[in-house]
């Protein structure tokens, strides 16, 4: 009788799991309530079973073999070979936003000797202060001209997504010119005394299933000795940004020591991989980066793994596929991307509205890595809970939910740049 019991007891519990299994993968869950256990792998644990110790140890075991297992298992290959940037002044002009900042419009040559693979980077500088300045540098939508009602930013030529705003078979028009400004809070970033910098995410590699076929991972196979499918999308994305920290590096307007990179949603994730794989990015901004960005993938709510690679098949390497079906097999999770940023001030955030993104993923995640910020001497996130509203919380790394949708606003802005004055007072 005792044995029967137990194990209807254990066919139950098994069932349980397998239900959770299923649902965790193919949907996607908002209540709470709901979220099954799970388990993170542990970020300090090193692969002979030992625990980091030291910020040494850190840097010279942990963190090579965490970011290892993130190029094999999430965005492919990072290519090492270095190629010589080449830059070309497009344009300049001195009186630009009514005479409050300069434009600066800058080719940037990815291919050496096939002029026709480049990014173009938009730049502000604020007119009122010595040179050179920070700069807060991302990715756009849907091209530099989206980013400000200003006549003159260059009109992108290049593939848009259909849903971008005034796009004509493909291809941005003037109507499309200031759509994604309310992102982009170009005065006040100026007003901070911050450069600003921008480039089409679309010029490194168009974001569609067959993007890769004129992208970077085509363009620059020989030239970097990575066959397009070792790597991804996100990857090509993240690589074209230390390309553009490369100019930083050669504009004697800039302080390339501080440069603080920012992505929302899927640029976030492009972000996140960028830093991790450049330690240059002296400041990281996450807004509402989401799954395979900021969120643990393992917890079953918003987007899941399975749900991302169906949808988006290109971002990520062809092993992060296999995890569709088996989060638990996940040999990594977003608080151990998160932690390749230590010891470097990190800011993470999310909106009440954007479930999608599971913004208590998000939290929970920013503050696991902080056991990794410690080794540095450096405090995360000091509160256990989830703040309220518009309650940023944390020191080098930092967290808020602000009310809203899936949107980079006016209000997320003022806390990074706040964060930034106060990280490089
Ligand atoms: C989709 C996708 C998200 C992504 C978002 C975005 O919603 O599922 O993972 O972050 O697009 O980039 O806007």
């Amino acid at each position: 009788m005792i044995l029967k019991r137990t194990i209807v007891f254990v066919l139950l519990i098994c069932s349980c799991f397998v239900q959770n299994g299923i649902a965790q993968t193919n949907t996607s869950n908002t209540d709470e309530s709901k979220v099954p256990p799970y388990t993170l792998p542990d970020v300090l644990k090193m692969k002979d079973g030992r625990e980091v110790k030291n910020s040494q140890e850190w840097n010279n075991i942990q963190r090579p073999y965490i970011y290892h297992l993130y190029e094999e298992n999430q965005f492919g290959k990072y290519p090492v070979k270095k190629i010589a940037g080449k830059y070309r002044l497009l344009e300049k002009d001195e009186h630009a936003l009514g005479g409050i900042a300069t434009r600066k419009q800058v080719r940037i040559y990815l291919h050496p000797t096939d002029t026709s693979v480049y990014t173009d980077v938009l730049l502000y500088f604020p007119n009122n202060v010595k040179k050179p300045v920070p700069v807060f540098v991302g990715y756009n939508f849907s091209g530099n001209h989206a980013i400000q009602n200003d006549a003159g930013i260059m009109l992108s030529q290049t593939w848009v997504p259909t849903k971008s705003k005034g796009a004509v078979n493909n291809r941005a028009t003037d109507s499309s010119r200031g759509a994604e400004a309310s992102q982009w809070q170009v005065k006040e970033i100026l007003a901070h005394g911050y450069a600003v910098a921008t480039a089409y995410y679309g010029d490194l590699e168009p974001d569609n299933p067959d993007g890769w076929k004129t992208g970077i991972r085509t363009t620059l196979k020989d030239v970097l000795k990575i066959q397009p499918e070792e790597w991804s999308a996100i990857g090509a994305w993240a690589y074209g940004l230390s390309r553009i920290l490369d100019y930083f590096q050669k504009d004697k307007d800039i302080n390339a020591n501080k440069v603080a990179i920012i992505g929302h949603s899927r640029l976030g994730k492009a972000a996140l991989w960028a830093a991790a794989s450049d330690k240059r990015f002296a400041l990281i901004v996450s807004n509402e980066s989401g799954e395979g960005g900021a969120t643990l993938s393992k917890r079953w709510y918003g987007e899941t793994v399975k749900i991302i690679n169906e949808k988006f098949p290109h971002w990520f390497a062809s092993k992060y596929k296999t995890y569709g079906d088996n989060t638990d097999a996940l040999p990594i999770d977003g608080h151990m991307l998160l932690s390749l940023m230590a010891p470097r001030p990190l800011y993470v955030a999310s909106a009440e509205g954007d479930t999608w993104s599971d913004p208590k993923g998000e939290f929970l995640s920013a503050k696991e890595a902080g056991r990794v910020y410690a080794l540095f001497g450096k405090k995360g996130i000091d509160v256990d809970n989830m703040p309220l509203l518009h309650h940023p919380v944390g020191n080098t790394i930092r967290y808020h939910i602000r009310a809203g949708k899936h949107d980079v606003t006016l209000y997320d802005w003022q806390q990074y740049l706040q964060f930034a004055d106060k990280q490089w007072e």
